[in-house]
Formats: structure tokens, C-alpha cells, sequence
């Protein structure tokens, strides 16, 4: 077993940062890009099919890495709910979720019955392996699910229609957040259930929000998950370009997934020397920099991470123009940063 990503989640001394990157099961990958062209399936259908989703997933150990993460969406969870995304090819609902009709028809499901592929998944996954290699399971935060219902697609750099909803109806914003943080929860006990290592909860949308619609629609249900999953497996929280370290505190995981502005050693020096950090190259340096540059900094990073509590990474997903050289040649010279 290589169990690097697990020591250090538990904050050990490792004698390499162990490295797993956001994103790494898809299209900077070639052959994952292969496998979609010769399979000729909507995505939705590649995720439901445990045989395919298995092998999509397992596809990044080639690389190296150090923790495979399941290949699924974090729309995943919706469809047995009631509102089934397709990706044509972006992420699209249909039917918006904009009605409190709407968020009273969406259903808390059973997740053997509703998500019995996430199951078989998992199981194929940890047959292969056979304890190789950490498996992460994860979900969306409750407020990022919520922007995709209301706008029903992809956001770009605004969501108007689910800040419109949130400003004109805050308590039915509300009801479908607290309907989404119990399916969450128990989405993600699930995904422990099925043997996954580590948990981690996206709140991809954070970086759309002021600070005070974060507050009061992002943080409590956060926190919320991390209680309830105290216990269960380690969390990871991440939420993407959201700079204000204790709000990503307040959250309550385990470990801290970094934005590039913040260095772990500053993290550290904030929030206590003994604190478990993921991160947190900059994932456009590693899509556009050169080498040299890209390398000076996973160097910076690791040095910055002291061989202990860290989990390399990046700062975001890897960008779909990631040139895979970068990828492969970032996870051999992570692994040369011996202590
Ligand atoms: O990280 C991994 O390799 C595991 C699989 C994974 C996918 N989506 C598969 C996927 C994970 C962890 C996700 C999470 C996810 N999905 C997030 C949170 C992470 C983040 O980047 O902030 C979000 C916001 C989504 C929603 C989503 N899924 C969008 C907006 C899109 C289309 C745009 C895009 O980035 O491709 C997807 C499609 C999707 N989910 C792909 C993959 C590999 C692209 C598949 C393809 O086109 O072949």
C-alpha cells in the first residue's frame, strides 16, 4: 500500500509531499480523451457505467499519483433527485429549479438504490487496486449544487439567475440548501461506506460570491457536512478562489485545500503549525508556464509544506490545455523532493 497520501493527511513527517491533482481523470489525458471518442456516449452515460467510470479513474495511476479520485461529476447525485443534468457537451438541467414547487419535488433518495453505480464503482476501483492506492471519494457543496439547479448550466464568471434567487427568495434558497446539505451528507457517508480514504467537499462556485451572501448561504452547511462526517473518513474542503483562510477554517475539514495566495507556511503560521494543507501550485502556471518557472514553484510549494501535513496539489483543476508532459514531469519531480 502506498499510504503517503493517508500519513499525511494525518499530518506525518512524509519523505515526499504525496500528490494527487484536481481534474487528473480527464481531457488533459490522451488516453481518456481516446477512450471518450471510441466509447461515443454522452458523459452522463460514462459516468453511470461503473465498468467505464472504473477504468476512467484508474487511468491517472500511470502517472504516479499518489491517490485516485472516483470518476464521477459532482451533478452526480442530482439525477436521483429529480433533476437529471446531461452534458451537451457543458453540464444542462432541463428544467431550472426555480419554483418552490420545484424544490419540494426533489427528492431525498436512497443512495443503495438511487446511486447503486457509485457503489459498484468503488468496487471495481478497490478490486483493482487491491489496496494499492488511496481512493477519494467527494460531493459538491450545497450552495455550488444550488447555483447549477437555478441556472441550469455551467456558470462562467456570473450566475445572475441564482443571485437573483437567492435576493428574491432567501428563505426558499434556504429550504433547497438545507434539502441539498442532507443528501450531501448522506452522499458522502455513502462514499465512505464504500471504502473511500478521504472525502472532499467542492464549493466551486465560492468564488462568484460577496463575502456576505458567503456567510450566510455557504458557510453554516458547510459545516453542517463536517460535523456529520467527523469520523467517517478525512475531509478535504476546497472552494475555489476563496481567499479568506478562516473562512476556509470555519468550514471544519480536516484539511485545508489552498488557493495559490496563500503559502502553507503562511497558512500554517495562522492557523497552527500542526494543521494539514493541500496545495497549491498555480493550475494556469502548469498550463501555460514554461518548465523552469513551473518548477520553481512546486518547489517553493513543497519547501513551503516541510514534508509534513502536506498533500501536493494544485490551486484549482487542471485546465483543460494542461500539456499532459507538465502533469507527468510535475509528479516525478514532486516525488524527487525527497526530505
Ligand atoms: O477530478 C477528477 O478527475 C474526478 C472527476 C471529476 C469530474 N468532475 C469529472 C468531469 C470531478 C472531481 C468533478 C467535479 C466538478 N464537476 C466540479 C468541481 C470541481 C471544480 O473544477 O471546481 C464542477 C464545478 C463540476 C461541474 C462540471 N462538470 C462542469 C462545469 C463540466 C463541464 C466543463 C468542464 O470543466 O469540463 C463538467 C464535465 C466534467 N466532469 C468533465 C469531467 C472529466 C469533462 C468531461 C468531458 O468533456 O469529457
Amino acid at each position: 500500500m502506498n499510504d503517503m497520501f493517508l500519513r499525511a493527511a494525518r499530518g506525518e513527517r512524509t519523505a515526499y509531499p504525496p500528490i494527487w491533482l484536481m481534474r487528473q481523470a480527464g481531457r488533459t489525458d490522451p488516453e481518456y480523451n481516446r477512450l471518450r471518442e471510441t466509447a461515443e456516449m454522452p458523459l452522463e452515460a460514462l459516468f453511470a457505467s461503473p465498468e467505464l467510470a472504473a477504468r476512467i479513474s484508474l487511468l491517472p495511476r500511470r502517472l504516479g499519483v499518489d491517490a485516485i479520485i472516483i470518476f464521477q461529476d459532482i451533478l452526480t447525485p442530482l439525477t436521483p433527485m429529480g433533476a437529471p443534468f446531461v452534458f451537451r457537451p457543458g453540464p444542462t438541467l432541463p428544467e431550472p429549479i426555480r419554483t418552490a414547487a420545484q424544490v419540494d419535488a426533489l427528492r431525498l433518495f436512497e443512495m443503495e438504490t438511487g446511486l447503486s453505480h457509485v457503489r459498484e464503482t468503488f468496487g471495481i476501483i478497490h478490486e483493482t487496486l487491491d489496496g494499492a492506492l488511496p481512493v477519494l471519494g467527494f460531493a459538491g457543496a450545497p450552495f455550488t449544487l444550488l447555483v447549477f439547479l437555478v441556472e441550469g448550466k455551467s456558470f462562467g464568471d456570473r450566475a445572475d439567475a441564482a443571485f437573483a434567487f437567492l435576493r428574491e427568495a432567501p428563505a426558499l434558497a434556504h429550504a433547497l440548501i438545507e434539502k441539498l446539505t442532507a443528501m450531501t451528507i448522506d452522499y458522502l457517508r455513502f462514499q465512505a461506506g464504500c471504502g473511500a480514504h478521504a472525502l472532499q467537499l467542492f464549493e466551486s462556485a465560492a468564488f462568484l460570491c460577496s463575502s456576505d451572501v458567503y456567510q450566510e448561504f455557504a458557510i453554516p452547511y458547510q459545516q453542517r457536512i463536517f460535523a456529520a462526517l467527523r469520523g467517517a473518513a478525512p475531509t478535504i474542503f476546497f472552494a475555489r478562489e476563496w481567499n479568506a483562510l478562516e473562512d476556509l477554517d470555519a468550514a471544519g475539514a480536516d484539511i485545508i485545500s489552498l488557493p495559490s495566495s496563500i503559502s502553507i507556511a503562511q497558512a500554517r503560521e495562522r492557523l497552527g503549525g500542526q494543521r494539514v494543507f493541500q496545495g497549491n501550485l498555480d493550475n494556469a502556471l502548469l498550463a501555460r508556464g514554461a518548465w523552469p518557472d513551473i518548477e520553481a514553484a512546486a518547489r517553493a510549494c513543497v519547501e513551503s509544506g516541510e514534508h509534513r501535513g502536506h498533500i501536493f496539489n494544485l490551486s484549482h483543476g487542471l485546465l483543460r490545455e494542461t500539456p499532459f508532459a507538465h502533469i507527468e514531469r510535475l509528479v516525478r519531480f514532486v516525488h524527487e523532493c525527497r526530505a
